[in-house]
């Protein structure tokens, strides 16, 4: 995949952390590492560096980004927190939970980061080095998942390489990400109700989803799309199938052979690039079970399954 940059690969250490803060300081765009995948940066307050990531992803620009923020303090200056939006990010944060909360109006964000909307998406990393990075870097990183929109989410930087090579300053080299599925994101209402807009790493006590429930823009019914054919809850391979077992059923790549829903969450996006690299035209995958994290695996595969329009 070609494009106008030199990708360079940085080393997280802490001469990295601050070479890469420097680049983003600078409206660059560098691949970050997190507790759940590969993030793609760019300062949160730069219309030019937000509309760079939309323009290296092929994001649809009504799709809005997650706001990553060094602290509380930060997260505060951008949003509205309520009681019970405290008492979120009290029990979540640092870690894998995304809060949609009401922006404030002056809010130092490019406009695009929310596409429009008066909520904002805010999460506070637990990685050692995206933490570095955010205090070096002194300023809120916007960073949707560092693949080409559609495409299967990032955990290594090799992922990140396999889609954005020549399109992005830099990645930033933390090794693989350990949960390996995206956050959980929380709408908080005005009157403390909760409510999951994504399934994720974290379950939380909330309200149904009322309506049509696609309420994050980006949860489209296609997504981590290997691009190839996928077929859910194979107990069987046909010859023509790259198979990823969980549990009794083995596969090619094997998601957890002790049937761990949380090794098999940190080893999903790596199996499904596999399947996608291999030889074989179709992709199959062994039943999961919906409970705890297999309920965001399961949602995953889902779109993973659906063909695009
Ligand atoms: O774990 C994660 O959340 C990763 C890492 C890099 O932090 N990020 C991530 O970003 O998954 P992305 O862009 O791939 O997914 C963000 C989702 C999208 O579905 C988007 O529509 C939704 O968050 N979102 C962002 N702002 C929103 C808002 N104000 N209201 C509702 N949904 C929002
Ligand atoms: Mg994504």
């Amino acid at each position: 995949m070609s494009g106008n940059y030199a990708t360079e690969t940085i080393t997280a250490d802490a001469q990295g952390v601050v070479r890469a803060a420097q680049i983003l300081r600078a409206g660059g765009l560098v691949a970050v590492p997190t507790e759940t995948v590969y993030g793609l940066a760019a300062r949160a307050d730069s219309e030019e560096a937000v509309a760079r990531i939309y323009e290296a992803k092929g994001r649809p620009s009504f799709n809005p980004l997650i706001v990553h923020v060094a602290s509380l303090e930060q997260a505060r200056a951008l949003a509205d927190f309520s009681a019970q939006a405290e008492r979120l990010a009290a029990e979540h944060w640092p870690g894998p939970l995304t809060l949609v909360l009401q922006r404030h109006r002056g809010a130092a964000l490019a406009e695009a980061v929310t596409a429009g909307l008066d909520t904002l998406a805010l999460r506070m990393p637990s990685h050692p080095v995206m933490r570095a990075l955010l205090e070096e870097c002194g300023a809120p990183l916007a960073a949707p998942s560092a693949n080409r929109s559609g495409f299967i989410s990032p955990t290594s930087p090799a992922h990140v390489l396999a889609s954005l090579d020549g399109r992005i300053d830099a990645v930033l080299d933390g090794g693989a990400c350990e949960r390996g599925l995206e956050s959980t994101i929380a709408a908080v209402r005005a009157d403390g109700s909760v409510q999951i807009l994504r399934p994720g790493p974290i379950t939380l006590e909330a309200s149904p989803m009322k309506g049509r429930g696609i309420e994050a823009p980006g949860q489209l019914a296609s997504h981590y799309a290997p691009g190839k054919p996928v077929r859910l809850m194979a107990s069987e391979v046909a010859p023509d199938e790259f198979l990823i077992g969980f549990g009794e059923v083995a596969g090619e790549c094997t998601l957890s052979a002790r049937g761990d829903l949380l090794e098999a969450a940190s080893r999903l996006y790596a199996c499904l690039h596999e399947g996608a690299r291999s030889d074989k035209p179709r992709i199959a995958i062994a039943p999961i079970p919906e409970e705890g994290v297999g309920i965001a695996i399961n949602d995953r595969l889902r779109r993973a399954a659906t063909t695009p329009d």
